[in-house]
């Protein structure tokens, strides 16, 4: 199994939007699961949403450790097909840490602000220190243009920056809402977000060799 953690010390980046809507694009070829290491629970809270709603999608299921670390979890299941997405806190401390250093890979993501930009320099960091390797996705553009701007001001990092974006959406905050995919949603709006997380998601596993 492909395990992916969302990671970023700054709050409020994409880290929960990231890992549920890609673990329902993710979801319809093969297992998906999320795994919520996030107290503030947003998207455990989001997957109890989703269980209410009729006729959704049985994936993502949502793993829960109980008493198992998250080392040994990741060893039963690691000669399964499909993916884990990791959610984590704004922070990568140990608790991060121990997800970085079972996973695949790592999607970080960053919005397109001088402030988040700085900021992602510490998160890298740390995913290189733990020896893991990361991926940059910029979220939540309020125009393409700052989108490339902002890559061309990642590109100092040395790490892989996602040639496409996410745009700032309320399709998202509604999916974030209703406990749903924007993959599942109907509208111009969801199509156009359900297309480019699919870009995005497309080019992470060719990027990050996820496969
Ligand atoms: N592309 C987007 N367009 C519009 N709203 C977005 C987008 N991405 C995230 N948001 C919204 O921004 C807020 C923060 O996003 P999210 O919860 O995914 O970030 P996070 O990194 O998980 O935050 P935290 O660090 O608090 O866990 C949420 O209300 C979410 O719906
Ligand atoms: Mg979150």
């Amino acid at each position: 199994m492909r395990i992916v953690t969302l990671a970023s010390q700054k709050g409020g980046a994409g880290k929960s939007t990231l890992a549920r809507q890609l673990a329902v694009i993710a979801g319809e070829r093969e297992p998906t699961w999320l795994l919520d290491r996030d107290p503030q629970a947003t998207t455990t809270k989001w997957m109890a949403r989703r269980a209410e709603i009729e006729g959704v999608a049985d994936r993502p299921e949502l793993l829960e450790l109980g008493n198992t670390s998250l080392e040994t979890a990741a060893g039963q299941v690691s000669d399964q097909p499909g993916t884990l997405f990791v959610d984590t806190r704004p922070a990568v401390e140990e608790r991060e840490a121990e997800s970085i250093r079972v996973s695949s890979f790592v999607i970080v993501p960053v919005r397109p602000s001088f402030d988040d930009l700085e900021a992602v320099g510490d998160t890298l960091a740390s995913v290189k220190r733990i020896g893991r390797k990361a991926v940059i996705v910029v979220n939540a553009a309020k125009h393409p243009r700052r989108a490339v701007e902002a890559r061309a001001a990642l590109s100092r990092y040395g790490v892989p920056v996602c040639p496409t974006h996410l745009l700032d959406r309320a399709v998202y905050q509604d999916a974030a809402l209703n406990g749903q995919g924007v993959a599942e949603m109907k509208g111009a709006a969801a199509r156009d977000a359900e297309a480019e997380l699919r870009a995005v998601w497309t080019w992470v596993l060719e990027a990050a060799g996820g496969e």
